[in-house]
């Protein structure tokens, strides 16, 4: 269950959860997404990588992403559903929206925010594996190494991160703080 955010309409938020101390700056995500996309730009040289950003949270991290690339680049979007509470995944997902276009033969790399239990990535790489893709890899902004759960390949990651949940960047908490240029851990204060 999400828990209700209570702030005046616009103003200061004066208690109820809140950006606390950066965890990741705005300078540090723009110059880890440099160096990513050149390790991607020379691993895909001579190929057209298609780039599938899973929503909402990978937005700005895709659009940063593909805009570094030197090589051409295609981009789609999976929205996934993870059965849970407000700070943790079961593993059971649901696709909410498909990719727009089948993926056989492709070079595919998933653009994921954060990767926790790596339950959800898990379900989503077996789910794109079936369809036959020529190759299948995985960029994450962030990864909590302490909460994984499933081993999983990651080719590409951001930053390692503490076991802390973390807003911003296009991460949320109850749908807030995705536009927060940097990224927070969540400051929970009572009111
Ligand atoms: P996993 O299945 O446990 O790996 O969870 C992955 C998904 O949970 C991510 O794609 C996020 O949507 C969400 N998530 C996990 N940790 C955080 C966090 O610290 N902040 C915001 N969302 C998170």
């Amino acid at each position: 269950m999400r828990a209700g955010l209570s702030d005046s309409a616009g103003g200061e938020r004066t208690h109820g959860p809140r950006p606390g101390s950066v965890v990741v700056d705005a300078q540090a995500l723009a110059e880890r997404i440099r160096q990513l996309a050149a390790a991607i730009s020379s691993d895909y040289a001579g190929r057209v990588p298609l780039l599938v950003g899973v929503l909402k949270g990978a937005v700005f991290f895709v659009s940063d992403l593909m805009r570094a690339l030197e090589v051409p680049c295609e981009v789609d979007f999976m929205a996934v559903a993870s059965y849970g509470d407000a700070t943790s995944s079961s593993g059971v997902v649901r696709i909410l929206k498909d990719l727009d276009r089948p993926i056989e033969g492709r070079d595919v790399l998933v653009v994921e925010d954060i990767v926790d239990s790596g339950l959800t990535l898990s379900y989503l790489l077996r789910t794109l594996r079936a369809r036959g893709p020529a190759s299948l890899e995985v960029c994450a902004l962030l990864t909590k190494p302490e909460r994984r759960k499933i081993d999983l390949p990651i080719r590409y990651v951001g930053f390692e991160i503490p076991d802390r949940f973390v807003i911003g960047y296009g991460l949320d908490f109850a749908e807030r703080f995705r536009n927060l240029p940097f990224i927070a851990e969540l400051e929970e204060r009572g009111g």
